[in-house]
């Protein structure tokens, strides 16, 4: 047993001493990238696996029908990366290739299918590794139903909490088991500081920060109260606590939810309620979801690769609408706006009607060409 206690002690000793320089590294970030602002944009665009080459296939014919002036100009470019499959990443015995990581980080941003995570074993969700690789710290998702008053965005957490030591736990066997959770201050000022960023931008006057203090008083104490800190910063906007649990009621509480504008919260509550929140809006197939760091930023569906529609032979009947609203927010995040607000039209008024992910795509270029 004493041995079983030292070497958990050794890990927790490297966890906590890798961790601490993680904070340095953000405390000495370089200045961020102006997205607005690049001369060629350079969209990697990522397959994934089931249904993801699929529908990142049909997303891709709609940007380029979009983006067509730029691509022939050389403003943008669709840079399409190959090899984050799950048969090459379980080959390579990596989440994420060093040949795939080196390719994805000579692009600006990424348009990312969804990507298969194997259950058991030591493979680690490609999300999470390209997450951690770019740094990708805000992960936001929108989420409107215009006839219910709900106009709602969600600034998860994205690098850190349960996440960061996910697979790295330690384990007396037929004993116990520890997983980590970590928080740290320059990890949740940047993740506070982009929410209250945009409430301000966006003229948003409340900011729930959903945690669960009263129980996790370290982690999520800590996360709370350094949530308010960035808040004073921010006079005209309100800055409300609430426990995710409470919380997940209220969001389908009609008398109460359209009063929410933006959340702010830790990873794995963001996680959850991000998948609760766009079941309201259509199920998970009609969100979009980006990824955003200081260097790069990666925009997906908040979908997973749905083997099981690959495996009845109904994959090509896949709805892309979540990885075309990802595309959407990508097209904003490199301030293409006008662009982003003409495929969000056609994606509000051409209804899915079940039909293949081809067959949509045709009528949303229609629209759009039209
Ligand atoms: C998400 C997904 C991922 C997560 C999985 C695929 C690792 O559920 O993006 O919400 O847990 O973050
Ligand atoms: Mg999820």
């Amino acid at each position: 047993m004493n041995a079983y206690i030292d070497s958990a002690v050794q890990q927790f000793k490297t966890l906590l001493e890798e961790q601490l320089a993680r904070t340095g590294r953000m405390e000495n970030a370089a200045a961020p990238k102006d997205f607005t602002k690049l001369p060629v944009v350079t969209v990697g665009v990522i397959d994934g696996d089931g249904i993801g080459p699929i529908i990142s296939k049909q997303t891709t014919r709609v940007l380029e029908a979009l983006l067509k002036d730029e691509i022939a100009a050389g403003s943008i470019v669709l840079k399409p990366i190959q090899g984050l499959t799950i048969e090459n990443r379980l080959a390579k015995g990596q989440a994420v290739p060093d040949d795939v990581l080196s390719e994805i980080m000579t692009c600006d941003v990424l348009l990312k299918g969804p990507t298969e995570t194997p259950k058991g074993g030591t493979m680690e969700s490609a999300n999470v590794a390209l997450r951690r690789a770019l740094d990708l710290y805000a992960n936001v998702r929108p989420v409107a139903v215009p006839d219910q008053g709900i106009d709602w965005t969600f600034f998860r957490e994205n690098t850190e909490g349960e996440y960061v030591l996910g697979s790295r736990g330690v384990e007396i066997p037929g004993k116990l088991c520890m997983d980590f959770k970590v928080t740290t201050l320059p990890g949740t000022k940047r993740i506070a500081r982009a929410a209250f960023e945009f409430a301000k931008n966006n003229g948003k006057t409340n900011v729930a920060i959903v945690t669960k203090a009263n129980i996790m008083k370290k982690t999520d104490g800590r996360f709370s109260e350094i949530c308010h800190e960035i808040a004073a910063e921010y006079p005209g906007i309100e800055a409300e606590d609430w426990y995710i649990d409470i919380m997940t009621a209220k969001l389908v509480d009609t008398r109460v939810r359209s009063r929410f504008q933006v959340f702010l919260l830790p990873n794995l509550y963001g996680d959850i309620i991000t998948d609760e929140a766009a079941q309201l809006q259509g199920g998970v197939g009609t969100a979009g979801s980006a990824n955003l760091g200081d260097q790069y930023a990666m925009f997906e569906a908040i979908h997973g690769s749905a083997p099981r529609m690959i495996e009845t032979g109904r994959g090509d009947y896949a709805n892309p609408s979540s990885l075309l609203r990802a595309a959407a927010m990508l097209l904003r995040h490199i301030a293409r706006a006008e662009k982003a607000a003409k495929l969000e039209a056609a994606l509000d008024s051409v209804p899915h009607d079940g039909d293949t992910a081809k067959g949509f795509a045709d009528r949303l270029i229609q629209a759009i060409e039209s």
